[in-house]
C-alpha cells in the first residue's frame, strides 16, 4: 500500500488523473471502477479536462459504478447513476452504454447482482478501481460487518453512512435510502490497481485505521492491505493521524517522477 499526502484534493486530481492516462496510453480499452461521492470530484474534472484538450479519449474504455442505493425513482437526482453521468461520464467521450451500474429497481435483486457481477468478469476485470471512504471505513457501501470475500449484494446502511449522506437529501436522514447494491470487498480486491482517495480531518481516523490498523470486518477498508497495488492519496486532514505520517512522506519525496503510482 502506498500512501501518498499530497497539498489539496487538485493535486489529488491531477496524480490520479496520470495514472489513468498511462493506464488508457498502454490499454485504451481499459475497464474503470468508477466510484461516486465528493472525495473523486477532481479526479473527474481533471480527467475531463484532458479529454476535452485531446490528450486522453475513453473511446474504447467501459466503467463500472461501485454502488447504487435501492429504490429510488430513475430519474432521483441522488440516483449514482445519475451522479456519475453528470460529474463524470457526460463530461467525456465513452461510448454510449460503456458504463453499467449495479440496478437499484431490480425486482429480483440477487439475479440483478450475480449479472453485475458476471459483466465485470465478461468486460476483463476492472483494471483501476477509484475509491472514497465512509467515515466508518466502508468502501463502496461495504458497511462495519461486512464479509472480507464479498461480491456484489444487497447492504443495509448503518445510521453513520445515513446521517453522513442526509446532506444530499435535504438534511433529511429519513429521506436516505435505508439499502444499497454494493460491489463487495471480494469484488474490489479483484481490480488490478486501486486508487482511494480521503479528504479532510472527518476521515482520520478511518485513515488510519486503513492504512495502519489491523485487518478486520470492523474496519472494512483494511482487506486492501492485502491488495498488491493500492494507492492512498490523502490531503492532511485525512492524514493527520497516521503514526509513519513523515515515513509516508519522505518515502514519496524520494520516489522517481516518472515512476507514478
Ligand atoms: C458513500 C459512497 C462511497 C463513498 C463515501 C464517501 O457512502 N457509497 O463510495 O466513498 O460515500 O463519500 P465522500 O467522498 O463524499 O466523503
Amino acid at each position: 500500500m502506498e500512501v501518498v499526502i499530497l497539498e489539496d484534493a487538485t493535486q489529488i486530481g491531477a496524480i490520479a488523473a496520470d495514472a489513468i492516462e498511462t493506464l488508457l496510453s498502454h490499454k485504451p480499452a481499459a475497464v474503470l471502477g468508477l466510484a461516486t461521492g465528493s472525495s473523486p470530484l477532481a479526479i473527474y474534472d481533471e480527467l475531463a479536462t484532458r479529454c476535452t484538450a485531446g490528450r486522453i479519449s475513453f473511446r474504447q474504455a467501459r466503467g463500472f459504478t461501485l454502488d447504487e442505493y435501492v429504490g429510488l425513482p430513475a430519474d432521483h437526482p441522488e440516483r449514482y447513476r445519475h451522479v456519475i453521468d453528470t460529474v463524470f461520464v457526460s463530461r467525456v467521450d465513452f461510448a454510449p452504454g460503456a458504463v453499467a451500474g449495479p440496478d437499484g429497481l431490480a425486482v429480483d435483486i440477487p439475479a440483478a447482482c450475480a449479472a453485475y457481477e458476471s459483466a465485470i468478469a465478461d468486460a476483463g476485470g476492472i483494471d483501476l478501481q477509484i475509491l472514497g471512504i465512509g467515515t466508518d471505513g466502508h468502501i463502496g457501501f461495504n458497511e462495519p460487518g461486512s464479509s472480507l470475500a464479498s461480491r456484489t449484494r444487497i447492504k443495509t446502511l448503518t445510521r453513520q453512512t445515513r446521517i453522513d449522506n442526509a446532506r444530499f437529501f435535504g438534511d433529511d436522514i429519513d429521506r436516505v435510502p435505508t439499502h444499497c447494491l454494493t460491489q463487495g470487498l471480494g469484488t474490489i480486491m479483484s481490480a488490478r490497481h486501486v486508487i482511494l482517495v480521503a479528504l479532510g480531518r472527518t476521515k482520520a481516523e478511518a485513515v488510519h485505521q486503513l492504512v495502519e490498523g489491523p485487518v478486520s470486518a470492523m474496519w472494512p477498508a483494511t482487506i486492501l492491505q492485502h491488495h498488491p497495488h493500492v494507492s492512498v492519496l490523502l490531503d492532511g486532514g485525512a492524514a493527520r493521524r497516521l503514526q509513519l505520517a513523515d515515513y509516508y512522506r519522505e518515502t514519496y519525496r524520494s520516489k522517481p517522477h516518472w515512476q507514478g503510482i
